[in-house]
């Protein structure tokens, strides 16, 4: 058993637990909010999650100062991930953190020094390269030749982006929180190249922006990357929905993810050798198809694989990935001004 500490009470820390009770290892003890009130009645809407010992604390130094807790998750906004990150693992907590991990890279950088020195783990809550269906494509990867090309996209229409409108501005839209398109579901696009392809040798975006009292933050954008022999082409925006899907296209044949945040299926479609000009089109093979768990239970899996087995990293979200990952987004994010 590994005994958490909850910090935040928004949606996405009531979203998450659904997925941490399906792994028999993950016991929460402890609710970290800014009111008590509000760590309260979050305890008493999940009682299949909380029992009655559960501790409240309004401070996360205190939180992380308590005996009883093992590992924090992190489900506040961004701006804040940095500093409580530091305040649990130097007092000894692992901590899982909500995407993106920090700010900038060099917050990323800090919160890394900071898990190596205390010997405990760090990692980024990113779904989209944990989840079953992702990691059955990436271990075919390789039989499909080599990757040419990788297009990505996800865009959600998000009702902030409405309030956003109408001078109301969430979180996840301020920059002064590490909000922005990039930051909420861009992340999701960039995260899968970080793990699988590493840094990219070049860069260029296109962004749009919308002025608002906390400064100018960005709501959609495409970007291109370059690497040694294959391009990245991918799309994010807040303002719209779209229905792409992600591909990675080799010299060997296609594989397709119908959604890169939660992939549900996953596909192969051979390459056809021309006939008479014109390719037939093969049939679509599925490679894996559905999720038997609560999409979150998989970084929580990944997550208490890592404190199990005395590491302070994952293999897959790893260190390295997050700084990447960090350093694209940055990159892309100097075109905001
Ligand atoms: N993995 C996913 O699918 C997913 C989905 C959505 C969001 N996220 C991530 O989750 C994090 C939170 O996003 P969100 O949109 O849920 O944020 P949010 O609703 O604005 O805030 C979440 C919680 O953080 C606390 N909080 C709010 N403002 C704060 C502040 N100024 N300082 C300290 N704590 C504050 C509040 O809990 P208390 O009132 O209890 O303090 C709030 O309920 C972000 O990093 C986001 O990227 C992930």
């Amino acid at each position: 058993m590994i005994r958490f500490g909850i910090v935040g009470t928004g949606r996405i820390s009531d979203w998450v637990l659904k997925g941490a009770i399906q792994d028999r290892r993950f016991k929460a003890v402890a609710v970290c909010s800014r009111s008590e009130d509000a760590a309260i009645a979050f305890i008493s809407s999940h009682p299949e999650v909380f029992d009655k010992d559960t501790k409240v604390f309004t401070s996360i130094e205190k939180m992380a100062e308590c005996p009883e807790v093992d590992a924090v998750y992190i489900g506040t906004p961004n701006k804040t991930h940095k500093d409580y990150t530091l305040a649990c693992l130097n007092r000894g907590k692992h901590v899982l953190c909500e995407k993106p991990l920090a700010c900038n890279s060099a917050e990323v950088e800090e919160m890394i020094q900071a898990s190596r020195r205390n010997g405990k783990a760090l990692m980024e809550a990113m779904i989209a390269t944990l989840n079953p269906n992702f990691r059955a494509a990436r271990a075919k990867l390789p039989e499909i030749g080599v990757i040419r090309q990788y297009f990505s996209s996800y865009c959600q229409y998000s009702t902030k982006y409405e309030a956003l409108k109408q001078g109301i501005v969430a979180n996840s839209f301020n920059p002064q929180m590490g909000g922005g398109a990039l930051e909420d579901i861009g992340i999701y696009t960039t995260y899968p190249l970080a793990v699988l392809f590493g840094k990219p040798q070049s860069i260029s975006s296109c962004i749009s922006t919308i002025k608002t009292d906390c400064g100018e933050v960005n709501t959609q954008g495409m970007v291109l990357l370059g690497y040694e022999g294959m391009t990245a082409n991918l799309s994010y925006s807040k303002a719209v929905d779209a229905h792409t899907a992600t591909e990675f296209c080799a010299e060997g044949g296609s594989i397709i993810l119908d959604n890169i945040h939660n992939c549900i299926k996953a596909e192969f479609i051979p390459y056809s050798a021309p006939s008479g000009g014109r390719n037939p089109i093969k049939p679509r093979e599925t490679i894996r198809e559905g999720l038997e768990m609560d999409s979150y239970f998989y970084e929580f899996e990944e997550f208490l694989n890592v404190i199990d087995r005395g590491g302070i990293e994952s293999e897959i979200n790893s260190h390295e990935a997050s700084l990447v990952n960090r350093q694209i987004m940055d990159e892309i994010n100097k075109s905001v001004k």
